[in-house]
């Protein structure tokens, strides 16, 4: 699917729950292994918003169409942390989104893109940061949309399954910007295949590690993709699409770098 800005700016919206009946949390409470992965993409939610700023100076902003995206796109992501931390406080899980950005200041930017920084950020410029910011981000939303889907149809509840549908959706339409962002820059440049094969390969890492604890990164992918190889899979052949990087499977081995058996 190619990407729209103009259609996604017409058409972004906080998603919605107001509809949806939360009372039904108090009859049919969510179980403790569920909230602990809602907590963790709560934050993960939350973090994509506190680094807007930061992402504005890097070179990625300055390509057509890439700022005006991240100023809609945070604000998604952001109602979607404002979405689950409803639905945890309905459990006495208070999760303040002013606490999250505290911490998101502490640990730098960076967080979001992981490892990247020690690795080969600083020796990037101009094209080649952008497709690795490009097909990061599409990595880093695959596995958002895969993740909401599996807990939506894993807990099959009233109140919660249709919000993680609704929000999966929003997420369809990042990966849509990210994977024409990134396609662009991989067809234009060998060296940028060669380069974001390597990072992806060797760095890139499931989406809040390096900002949530590795025990809790293990927990949330064990919970939704632990033997599940076949989603793994699903997801490898999407980035195996993109020009130049057949035969990736950096979802599989991420997972088993972490210990989820697939
Ligand atoms: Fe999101
Ligand atoms: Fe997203």
């Amino acid at each position: 699917m190619a990407f729209d800005l103009e259609q996604f700016a017409q058409t972004s919206v906080p998603v919605k729950y107001e509809d949806l009946d939360f009372d039904t949390f108090e009859s049919q409470p969510l179980d403790a292994q569920t909230l602990r992965s809602l907590r963790y993409m709560c934050d993960v939610e939350y973090h994509t918003s506190c680094f807007l700023r930061d992402l504005l100076v890097t070179p990625s902003h300055r390509e057509e169409d890439a700022g005006g995206f991240m100023t809609m796109w945070n604000r998604e992501e952001f109602w979607h942390g404002e979405a689950l931390s409803m639905v945890l406080a309905r459990h006495g899980i208070i999760v303040d989104y002013d606490e999250v950005k505290a911490k998101r200041e502490k640990l730098g930017w960076m967080g979001a893109l992981g490892p990247l920084k020690q690795s080969v950020l600083t020796n990037l410029a101009g094209t080649d940061f952008v497709a690795v910011h490009m097909v990061w981000g599409a990595a880093n939303e695959l596995s958002a949309v895969a993740a909401y889907r599996r807990l939506s149809a894993m807990t099959d509840h009233p109140a919660l399954s249709p919000l993680l549908k609704r929000i999966a959706q929003q997420e369809t339409r990042h990966v849509a910007f990210y994977t024409t962002q990134g396609r662009e820059r991989l067809e234009a440049s060998q060296t940028a295949q060669k380069i974001v094969r390597m990072v992806m390969s060797r760095v890139w890492k499931p989406v809040g590690s390096g900002m949530m604890d590795e025990s809790e990164v293990r927990h949330v992918m064990g919970h939704l993709f632990g033997g599940h190889g076949d989603e793994m899979d699903k997801l490898d052949k999407r980035i195996q699409k993109l020009p130049g990087l057949d035969g990736l499977t950096i979802f599989r081995s991420a997972f088993a770098r972490l210990g989820v058996p697939a």
